[in-house]
């Protein structure tokens, strides 16, 4: 939507990967503890977001929404001023359609006015807007639908369509929402990933900034990859300029892949404020090859390999549309270091393995190293 929000895409934590229906109030207040404790809010992680289940089974007299009693028995504006008061953002979920998918809560279709208003009321900040229950009415519509009733609270109100891709809402998602769900959801799986990888990818023309191709939540930290997978797919979710929402519960996770979802200079790459979605140049025999322009002129290159074994897998500056210089400056960000090349960008990748560059425009316009050249 282009109201302003969403200028890049949202970073944050949703429950429902990690607990699925099993959501409470400790551990969302437990989440925004640690994203201030553990350097994620200064990471850039802002959304603390409550999936599926928060609601009682039943609307009060008044037509409105409750929390449910044993799950948040504070109420939900009682979270959002804890998680406001430590600088976060709330979000919170419910479906276009009579009931939510885990069918325990009430949805929000023909009742999108007062629904978006409670959420209002409560001081929420993020929008998850469900598929399930529909009454097969068209998308378009009920997806609209909310999105007015949201305009008219005069919040700002990130709204994520959660249509999983079926009525190709990358189409007119950018009209209606801030992301949209691009596939069915994600597991804790290496050939989901890819799966969802390969589907995700060729929408790249169609994310911009407010409007972006939503491959769903990370998995990673949830113990069904390994940290190598885990590394390529948090690198594909940022090269794809996805939005970044941890899916594990941080009280339980490896110190290990707490620091995949720490790499500032991934994250860099997803929330670089061009805007464009990484793009595939070439994908042989499972060796992939990104590139993703960079609003300062460089340009972030992964290349990720599908085998099951190492792989070499390279590119030139030439394949990447880069300019014509004698000597290129990059930086892998994984390894977090420098390196200088002729224009060959080559590498033995591990199995499911990813390496990300970035390539430098600094010392495009001249020939000389920086330091002669008086420029530093
Ligand atoms: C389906 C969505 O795609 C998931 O992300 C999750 O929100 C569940 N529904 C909750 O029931």
């Amino acid at each position: 939507l282009p109201d302003g929000q969403a200028l890049t895409p949202p970073m944050g934590f949703n429950n429902w990967n990690a607990t699925g229906c099993a959501v409470d109030e400790k551990l969302i207040r437990d989440t925004a503890d640690l994203f201030v404790a553990q350097g994620l809010k200064d990471a850039g992680y802002q959304y603390v977001n409550i999936d599926d289940c928060w609601a009682a089974p039943d609307r009060d007299a008044t037509g409105r929404l409750t929390h449910h009693p044993q799950r948040f028995p504070s109420g939900i504006k009682a979270i959002a001023d804890y998680v406001h008061a430590k600088g976060l953002k709330l979000g919170i979920y419910t479906s276009a359609g009579t009931l939510t998918c885990a069918k325990t809560m009430p949805g929000a279709l023909d009742h999108e006015e007062v629904d978006a208003q409670t959420f209002a009321d409560w001081g929420v900040d993020y929008l998850k807007y469900d598929n399930c229950n529909n009454e097969n009415r068209p998308a378009l519509e009920r997806y609209t639908k909310m999105r007015d009733a949201l305009k008219k609270t005069g919040r700002d109100i990130v709204y994520s369509i959660c249509e999983w891709g079926q009525n190709k809402p990358w189409e007119w998602g950018a009209e209606v929402g801030h992301l949209w769900r691009t596939t069915g959801d994600i597991t804790d799986t290496w050939p989901k990933v890819v799966e969802i990888l390969k589907k995700n990818a060729p929408l790249a023309p169609y994310a911009k900034p407010g409007a972006w191709n939503d491959p769903d939540m990370l998995e990673v930290g949830n113990g069904g990859m390994t940290a190598t997978e885990y590394r390529s797919h948090f690198s594909l979710w940022a090269m794809m300029a996805a939005p970044l929402l941890i899916g594990a519960d941080l009280r339980r996770i490896s110190p290990e892949n707490l620091d995949i979802l720490r790499n500032k200079e991934v994250i860099a790459l997803d929330q670089d404020r061009l805007g464009a979605q990484g793009r595939v140049v070439s994908q042989v025999d499972g060796k992939w090859i990104f590139v993703k322009p960079l609003a300062n002129g460089d340009t972030a290159v992964a290349l990720f390999n599908e085998n099951a074994v190492a792989t070499r897998i390279g590119t030139s500056a030439p394949a990447l549309g880069l300019p014509r210089r004698p000597a290129y400056t990059a930086r892998d960000l994984w390894q977090h270091k420098d390196f200088q090349t002729a224009g060959e960008f080559t590498a033995v990748v591990p199995a499911h393995g990813t390496v990300v560059y970035r390539v430098s425009s600094r010392n495009w316009w001249s020939a000389e190293p920086l330091v002669s050249a008086g420029l530093e």
